[in-house]
């Protein structure tokens, strides 16, 4: 089976590991050890802002977001129902009620029209996600922020790669976090960061990723423990370096896909943002006018073959039973067509080119 992601892993992230197994440094209890911080320093770099906060995964990273960013009981977060679930989590978590919006057809990122009606007294955070790796329409979000005095956190884990207008994807929110996964288009294994360009920010980041603290025993907020072990940030640093090669691959890989399958006039095919780069976590095309039994023989089928084709995101966030009943029913009909017809096909560099044709032409034949 070829599986819809598969982390890429050498003989340098191993030796990385052993030299800090050897060193016998393996946390810091003050936050950050000097892998950490080598991390953290390289991270920011490529996230082309000041700052990087490295953490254990990328729901810790985007809860932190919403903490330092004020969320407090009661106050709203306008956020996809179109995503991994963790989005939602971390809104939860800070005591905040997550406020569900609908995506635009075209990106299934937030809709900027969608997000200003979902504005109200009490909102507080806009969250946009990089969803499959397309870097959210920032421009129109941050507007809408300016606007009504809003924090704008962006959840940019599958977006390793991605740009908008000349920068990193997350370089115009006040923070973007990513997650470090396995299945991510670089990885620790678990892992996350959260990145801004704010001092005070990073600051309170710091504070929250151990316990409130700025100095040992002096708790001065309600933290928590997100630190990130020495052997993650070793592997994290040379997976950062590889990246740009990983992502190189993958954009081949879709660039192939996408003039193969151009021969179906049903599939839409993911696109490239008009000036900007896709980061190809994902490479999710939708059969128009189909219905999810339509779309899941597919998967089905493909599966037989040895294909991992996978559906992102069969629920939507809003119709899972414990967000239904926590927050209530709401009608998001581009989010709920969307997620009956989307389906995502392998182009991870340890995907070959003969499997790429292979995958392409398999789901050609299927249709
Ligand atoms: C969009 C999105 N948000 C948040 C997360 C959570 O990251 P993690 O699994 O590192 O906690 C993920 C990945 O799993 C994700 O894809």
């Amino acid at each position: 089976m070829i599986p819809i992601n598969l982390p890429k892993i050498g003989e340098e992230e191993v030796e990385a590991v052993v030299k800090v197994l050897r060193s016998g440094i393996v946390t810091s209890a003050l936050g950050a050890g000097p892998m950490v911080t080598t991390f953290e320093k390289n991270y920011a770099k490529f996230a082309g802002v000041k700052h990087a906060i490295a953490v254990n995964t990328g729901t810790a990273a985007l809860h932190m977001a919403v903490v330092a960013a004020g969320v407090k009981a009661g106050d709203e977060v306008i956020l996809p129902s179109f995503t991994f679930v963790a989005t939602a989590e971390a809104v939860v978590m800070a005591g905040g009620k997550p406020v569900f919006t609908d995506i635009d057809p075209e990106t299934y990122c937030l809709s900027p029209a969608a997000v200003e009606k979902a504005v109200t007294k009490k909102t507080k955070v806009i969250l946009p996600v990089d969803l499959y790796g397309w870097p959210a329409d920032i421009k129109p979000l941050r507007e809408i922020a300016a606007k009504h005095n809003l924090a704008i956190v962006e959840d940019a884990a599958q977006a390793h790669g991605a740009t908008r207008s000349g920068k990193p994807a997350g370089a115009f929110a006040d923070m973007a976090c990513w997650s470090l996964y396995a299945s991510k288009n670089m990885t620790t294994g678990e892992g996350g960061v959260v990145t801004t360009d704010s001092d005070e920010l990073a600051e309170k980041l710091h504070m929250l990723r151990t316990h409130g603290e700025k100095a040992k025993y002096s708790s001065e907020m309600l933290g928590y423990n997100y630190r990130m072990p020495e052997i993650e940030a070793a592997i994290g640093l040379v997976q950062l370096e590889k990246l740009p090669s990983f992502v190189a691959s993958r954009r081949a890989h879709a660039k192939r896909l996408s003039e193969i399958l151009s021969k179906n006039e049903r599939l839409k095919r993911p696109v490239e943002p008009q000036g900007g780069l896709h980061s190809w976590y994902l490479y999710t095309v939708r059969l128009m006018n189909s219905d999810a039994k339509e779309r899941n023989r597919i998967l089905d089928e493909m599966k037989k073959k040895g294909i991992g084709a996978e559906a992102y995101y069969v629920n939507p966030v809003h119709l899972m039973p414990y967000y239904l009943n926590s927050f209530g029913a709401r009608k998001l009909p581009e989010t709920e067509k969307a997620s009956e017809q989307v389906f995502s096909l392998p182009v991870h560099p340890r995907v070959t080119e003969e499997q790429v044709v292979d995958i392409g032409k398999t789901l050609l034949q299927l249709l």
